[in-house]
């Protein structure tokens, strides 16, 4: 029993107030035109990058890097022993973060679609590709994959935009694309 009950005890009989009625249909509408809003914003968006995410163990993600680094390798970078990694066109290319680091390095021809895959071995970091928008949460234990297609040749800077402790300032990635025509 409540401390002052109400005095018509089956209140829940009552009829809905009629305004109260409006605020719930117009509610209810505006929330339909939102949901539609964001179906329609995945097609016509340019701004919004649509991605994959999928479960997957640190380890896992590591293993495939590794193997598809090992795979791909085209040089090593400058004399920083970060390999430089050459996926095949129409193929998976992989970056992992960890603390500080993107790894490894990749080299994308223009006007070829991979399908990249990012994940973090540690803490969660952001992976922002400059100078362009694209942005991404990085956990670890999913995958983020994402079907791209560079459409301008160069060197893209990819910086750590989520607070990952000491290093976070240092943690900076790098993908080339080459023009091969
Ligand atoms: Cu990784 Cu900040």
């Amino acid at each position: 029993m409540a401390i002052h009950p109400p005095k018509q005890m089956i209140w829940w009989h009552e009829p809905v107030e009629r305004s109260e009625l409006v605020w719930i249909a117009v509610a209810f509408l505006w929330g339909l035109v939102m949901f539609g809003t964001m179906v329609a914003w995945h097609f016509v968006g340019k701004q919004n990058l649509s991605n994959e995410a999928y479960r997957i163990t640190p380890d896992v993600f590591q293993a495939r890097t590794e193997a598809a680094a090992e795979k791909y390798k085209v040089r090593e970078e400058g004399n920083t022993g970060i390999p430089v990694v050459r996926p095949p066109p129409g193929g998976d290319a992989y970056m992992l973060a960890r603390l500080w680091e993107w790894w490894p390095i990749l080299e994308l021809e223009k006007g070829q679609s991979y399908r990249l895959h990012i994940s973090s071995l540690d803490w969660q970091h952001g992976f922002s590709l400059q100078p362009t928008n694209v942005n991404l949460q990085i956990h670890p234990g999913y995958e983020m994959v994402l079907t791209v297609t560079p459409d301008a040749a160069g060197q893209f800077t990819v910086v750590c935009n989520e607070f990952c402790g000491i290093g976070h300032h240092t943690m900076i990635g790098r993908i080339y694309v080459v023009d091969k025509k």
